[in-house]
């Protein structure tokens, strides 16, 4: 191998966060695979790096010679992390280094840095050595003795956090108790479900679609995956040295998120929605955009056009105040109801031709609203506010569904 092979960076994997079985053909020619895949999700651990993989190695090197690979994946950190990881793979063989510079956090990081994968158990540990490297054996023991999942947890024997304040602790019971509230069947399951240090065998999470927000990866697997036998083993998270933790107030909501979005796919609902082939989520996400747009229309027009504000007249505000809401629902749409597809399609001339887009279709939907409003009120329920939710209910349907047609689709495969 040349020495620009020897240090170049893995190729990112695009497209649903999806992890193959093992064939020859997925892995490519000539490569074998291996006993275990080590993901080291890294952002500004410039410092810490070296440290990480040098002690992992040396570990591995002894229980696992030769069968092994370390994957740092690192989301383009400003301190070049992932250049300081680059240097070392001269010296360390099983290194490989992926640099994303389009997707960001430290799930996604995972899934993608075992998608490249060749090992028949995938692990992950923090890259800051808050995670005791010595727990790796016994991980991968308990995975050669049986288990399909080997969780690193703070909450058994053995285990614990060295020096976290009251509030701290708190907050870290805190969410696992809400977390147990809403989907006891998955943190109901470990002791740790915050724990970031785990392996799991490829097969329990091969072919399926995993779909992460935040930072929480272990919940998806558990919730997600074909998950029998978990051997938990205990261990003491250590203060960070160098660096500092990325945690902020956005994990906290991001964890919600993703408690509820599990809980929505793997219940009833999530059933019914792959059954019928109806994106449910999706469409509850719309309706409650359509919601929201509501208040925004009724507020505005309560600004422009009553007699105690502006006193503009009814019709001119009710344009604007429609045209505001529209507004609203585009943004709350295009960043949420539909974020995975716009988010590879940002550019501005892509986002103009949404919005158009969405203002047509929305603007039809009114006129298909009013349609139905009269012929329903006249020709079956001569109830005018019964017939107007079922006018909105159709206007709501027709506006989601054209709009998933025709305003977020995936047009640039690239
Ligand atoms: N690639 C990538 N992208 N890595 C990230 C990102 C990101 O957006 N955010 C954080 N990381 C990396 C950090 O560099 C570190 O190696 C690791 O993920 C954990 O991040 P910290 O910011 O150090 O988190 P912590 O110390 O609060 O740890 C908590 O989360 C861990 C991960 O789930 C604890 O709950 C741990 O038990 C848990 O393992
Ligand atoms: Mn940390």
């Amino acid at each position: 191998m040349s020495n620009n092979q020897l240090t170049s960076l893995l190729p990112i994997p695009s497209g649903p966060l999806q992890i193959s079985e093992l064939t020859p053909i997925s892995m490519g020619v000539g490569s074998k695979s291996i006993h275990l895949s080590l993901v080291i999700p890294t952002y500004k651990e410039r410092d810490n790096i070296k440290n990480v993989v040098s002690v992992l190695s040396q570990l591995l090197d002894e229980a696992i010679p030769g069968n092994y690979e370390l994957i740092v994946v690192d989301d383009d950190s400003p301190d070049r992390t992932w250049e300081v990881a680059q240097s070392l793979m001269e010296i360390y063989p099983q290194l490989q280094v992926m640099r994303r510079q389009h997707e960001r956090g430290l799930s996604s990081a995972v899934i993608r840095g075992w998608q490249v994968a060749r090992g028949r158990v995938l692990g992950v540990i923090d890259g800051d050595l808050q995670h005791p490297p010595e727990v790796l054996t016994q991980l991968f023991s308990a995975i050669e003795q049986g288990a399909d999942l080997a969780v690193a947890s703070r909450h058994v024997e053995g285990g614990g956090v060295s020096s976290w304040s009251v509030v701290r602790r708190f907050l870290s019971r805190g969410a696992q108790v809400l977390g147990l509230t809403i989907l006891p069947g998955v943190l109901g399951r470990v002791s740790d479900p915050m724990s970031g240090y785990f392996m799991v065998r490829r097969n329990a999470i091969a072919a399926i679609t995993l779909n992460p927000v935040g930072y929480k990866i272990l919940l998806e697997v558990i919730g997600r995956g074909r998950v029998g036998e978990i051997a938990e083993v205990g261990y003491v998270f250590c203060e960070r040295k160098e660096g500092e933790s990325k945690v902020t107030w956005k994990q906290y909501i991001d964890y919600i998120h993703h408690l509820l979005r599990l809980r929505i796919s793997t219940g009833r609902l999530g059933k019914l929605s792959r059954k019928t082939n109806f994106p449910i989520g999706r469409f509850l996400r719309f309706g409650l955009v359509g919601l929201s747009g509501v208040f925004v229309d009724m507020t505005v027009l309560y600004l422009l056009s009553d007699p105690t504000t502006l006193a503009w007249p009814l019709t001119r505000s009710k344009i604007i105040a429609g045209e505001i809401a529209i507004c609203n629902n585009f943004l709350w749409n295009d960043a949420w109801t539909f974020a995975d597809v716009s988010i590879n399609q940002q550019e501005w001339r892509h986002r103009l031709k949404r919005f158009f887009k969405f203002n047509i279709v929305c603007l039809a939907g009114l006129v298909l609203n009013v349609l139905v409003l009269n012929l329903i009120f006249n020709f079956l329920i001569p109830n005018r506010y019964i017939a107007n939710f079922i006018a909105i209910a159709v206007a709501t349907i027709w506006n989601f569904w054209v709009n998933l047609k025709l305003s977020w689709r995936v047009t640039d495969v690239k």
